[in-house]
């Protein structure tokens, strides 16, 4: 199949940098989501693999060869957007060829490849079906049919379950996910959708107005990410920021967070900063009677798994998830104990994440 490289890709768009220096590598057969804010270039970035848009620099290489000036239809890629609109006027069979007719391919070919795919897809008893009367599960499937019946090396989908709702875009991902490891491609699928890209995603490439921030597996963007903003980006709710104290020499285990000490991983290298900023998830925190930060309840609300708790504290507003049983009131006075392990240390001036080391490449302890 395929392996893209991606080396020191920039685009312009007159003054406006859209994509600054991107570089990263897709592995064959692997999913790798494109993950950022809307206008932080992802569909840019997929355009230039695709070759739907040139680079003003930077190389594309496909399996080794540069097709960074290859027009998009030699490049055996294929781009796949609003996968879930189908022609309603077309039985099955003719919305899953519909590529191959446009290519013009001959009709015995035609009619094999789609007998290959529907077989793949387990759609084979709906092929003179028209699309109307479908489930919607059936129809997605049709919709992945006409998406991969050009047998590419590789699959670039922008944003294709972004239209549905929420019950239908799980069904989906799972969809394609299996399909993706069925037929054994590579793909790059761009989403906005942090839960989307954890669930998805061999790796995630987080993005950041035209950057490329961190790239990693799913639990090691979680468990070790790199920058604050990567940190607050994924997680939901969002991890808590807090100001700390800064100054702090090489293998400090304490930090200064509104005049309680709090316990944090050893820090492997000095802190020169007059000021520090700490990260906690909400699911880190303990909440009790006693506690190193103190607060006042603002909210709970119970989700059932566990309770979400707002917790004012004269550092700042925090979310602490709670057991699902413990008894937590609205104004009550609380404690709370960030986990020492899972404090996140961040330099101010560049918002750089300092490194615990407490996690692996992969994220696992
Ligand atoms: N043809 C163009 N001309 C000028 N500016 C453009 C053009 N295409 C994109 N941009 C700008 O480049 C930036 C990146 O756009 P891009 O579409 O790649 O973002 P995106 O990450 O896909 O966002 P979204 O999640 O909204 O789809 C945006 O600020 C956008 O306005
Ligand atoms: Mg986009």
């Amino acid at each position: 199949m395929a392996e893209i490289t991606v080396q020191g890709l920039k685009k312009y768009f007159g003054d406006f940098a859209a994509v600054h220096d991107s570089s990263f590598r897709v592995h064959d057969g692997e999913f790798f989501v494109m993950l950022g804010p809307s206008g932080c270039g992802k569909t840019t970035t997929l355009r230039m693999i695709a070759g739907l848009e040139l680079p003003s620099e930077g190389r594309i290489l496909l399996d080794g060869e540069d097709v960074t000036w290859l027009r998009a239809a030699r490049r055996d890629i294929a781009f796949v957007f609003q996968l879930f609109a189908l022609y309603p006027h077309m039985n099955v069979r003719r919305n899953i060829s519909f590529p191959l007719r446009m290519e013009h391919v001959k009709r015995a070919e035609i009619r094999r490849r789609v007998d290959e795919v529907a077989d793949l897809l387990r759609i084979g008893h709906l092929l003179d079906k028209p699309v109307g009367g479908l489930s919607s599960g059936d129809r997605q499937r049709v919709a992945l049919g006409r998406a991969i019946i050009r047998r590419a090396k590789a699959f670039l989908f922008d944003e294709p379950l972004g239209a549905l709702d929420a019950e239908f875009r799980d069904l989906m991902r799972e969809e394609l996910r299996q399909l993706h490891d069925r037929i054994g491609a590579t793909s790059v699928y761009v989403t906005h959708d942090q839960i989307e890209a954890m669930s998805m995603a061999d790796r995630i490439c987080v993005m950041e107005r035209g950057k490329v921030l961190q790239v990693g597996t799913p639990m090691d963007i979680y468990n070790r990410p790199k920058t604050r903003f990567v940190a607050g980006f994924i997680g939901s709710p969002s991890m808590n920021f807090l100001p700390a104290g800064g100054g702090l020499p090489k293998g400090a285990e304490e930090i200064r967070v509104n005049g309680a000490r709090l316990k944090m991983p050893r820090l492997r290298e000095p802190l020169d900063a007059p000021e520090a900023e700490i990260g906690i998830r909400p699911e880190h925190i303990r909440l009790a009677q006693d506690g190193p930060l103190r607060g006042r309840v603002f909210a709970v609300e119970y989700t059932g798994a566990s309770q979400l708790v707002t917790v004012d504290t004269p550092a700042g507003r925090l979310k602490v998830r709670a057991g699902n049983t413990q008894r937590i009131d609205e104004d009550e006075t609380v404690g709370l104990t960030p986990d020492p392990r899972r404090i996140v240390v961040f330099d101010p001036r560049d918002e750089r994440a300092l490194d615990s080391g407490l996690f692996g490449e992969d994220g696992h302890e």
